[in-house]
């Protein structure tokens, strides 16, 4: 029956989408008009109940998912003063993440497009995050540099067209995201750990060498493996020394490594597509250190730059609505064997 219908669909000039997003540990559910005018945004985090274990429980989430999402999903319909009658597609994201957590919200949205006989819309997290840029600038349109920086993910994409990319370099090994976790875990900082490096690195100075990495090679490709394990080299050999090292040095030396290659190899990849944007999204987009260095590079060569606001770049419901609202153009729906996937390639 759902089946038969998901051929029939009108696909309506203007559209309301409802985006569902529980890839980690947010619970987040959001209503957004035409991919960019947010009527609601709810997000419900289960972050301080995975703080006490340094890092996000698979299960825990799972069940604060199981818990939070029909609140959720009330708030927001309540918040933008609509029924669920009003909404013209359910867009969820369906990888990457935890299959566990994502299970959560695919069966929940296969279960509204069934009862309200809407389009099922399957997101990829990754391409959400981009699409928060759509938010940030309404009048925003391709072809744009992306610079993706989240935890599971580091890349610069060129976006051609809405539909189509190109990935002109990606991590080799760890995210810059991850990356900073670990380097918060061996400083002993809070879960989560890049918002710790970021507020720690504010009284320091970057006084400790680190190695530098790809700096006028490795095309648009980073690598952070070999950062992270300098800085935890440098932590433990202070230790054995009894040195006394600045934690606020080597979080501050760590960020400006880390970051500082992000922003010149996005502003390269502009000027070589002789591009006048540079976007920016993903969890580590939040940090106020790589927001000035892009734009301050960027604002050398007259390039413009998009800062999504920073509960755009960390996991939200916007964005997946925004990406669902493009692919509901595109007539793209699910039928009711959508299955979750915790991994997702880029494309
Ligand atoms: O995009 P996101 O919320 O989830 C993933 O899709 O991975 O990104 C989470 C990552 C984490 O690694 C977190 O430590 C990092 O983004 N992050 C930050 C900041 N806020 C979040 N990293 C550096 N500075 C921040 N202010
Ligand atoms: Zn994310």
């Amino acid at each position: 029956m759902y089946l038969d219908s998901i051929k029939n669909f009108t696909i309506k000039d203007d559209a309301i989408i409802m985006g569902i997003e529980t890839s980690c540990d947010e619970t987040a559910v959001s209503i957004v008009k035409n991919g960019r005018e947010v009527l609601s945004d709810v997000i419900i985090s289960s972050a301080t109940e995975h703080a006490k274990f340094g890092g996000v429980v698979p299960e825990i989430a799972s069940r604060a998912h199981t818990t939070a999402i029909y609140q959720a999903t009330e708030r927001a319909l309540k918040d933008a003063g609509l029924t669920f009658d009003d909404i013209d597609g359910f867009a969820v994201t369906y990888g990457a993440g935890l299959l566990g957590a994502l299970l959560v919200g695919v069966s929940y949205a296969k279960t509204l497009a069934y009862c309200f006989n809407k389009p099922l819309i399957p997101v990829s997290h990754i391409r959400g995050h981009m699409a928060a840029s759509y938010i940030a600038d309404k009048s925003l349109q391709p072809p744009f540099i992306s610079l993706l920086t989240s935890g599971g993910h580091t890349a610069v994409i060129a976006v051609k067209s809405y539909y189509e990319i190109e990935v002109l370099g990606s991590t080799l090994d760890d995210a810059v995201g991850e990356a900073f976790d670990k380097v918060a875990r061996v400083l002993g900082l809070s879960y989560p750990g890049g918002p710790s490096v970021e507020r720690l690195a504010k009284q320091g100075q970057p006084t400790i060498k680190l190695p530098k990495m790809f700096k006028g090679q490795g095309g648009y490709n980073f690598s952070y493996s070999g950062l992270k394990t300098a800085v935890i080299n440098a932590v433990h050999n202070a230790e054995q020394k009894g040195e006394d090292l600045s934690k606020a040095d080597v979080a501050c030396s760590f960020q400006s490594a880390a970051l500082d290659i992000l922003a010149q190899k996005a502003v390269e990849a502009c000027k070589q597509f002789k591009y006048d944007t540079i976007s920016l999204c993903g969890g580590v987009a939040a940090n106020g250190y790589l927001r000035d260095k892009v734009s301050s590079l960027a604002n050398k060569s007259n390039i413009k730059v998009v800062l999504p606001e920073k509960r755009y770049c960390t996991d939200n419901g916007c964005m997946i609505a925004a990406e669902g609202y493009l692919q509901y153009k595109k007539g793209n729906f699910a039928d009711l064997s959508l299955n979750a996937s915790a991994n997702v390639t880029l494309k």
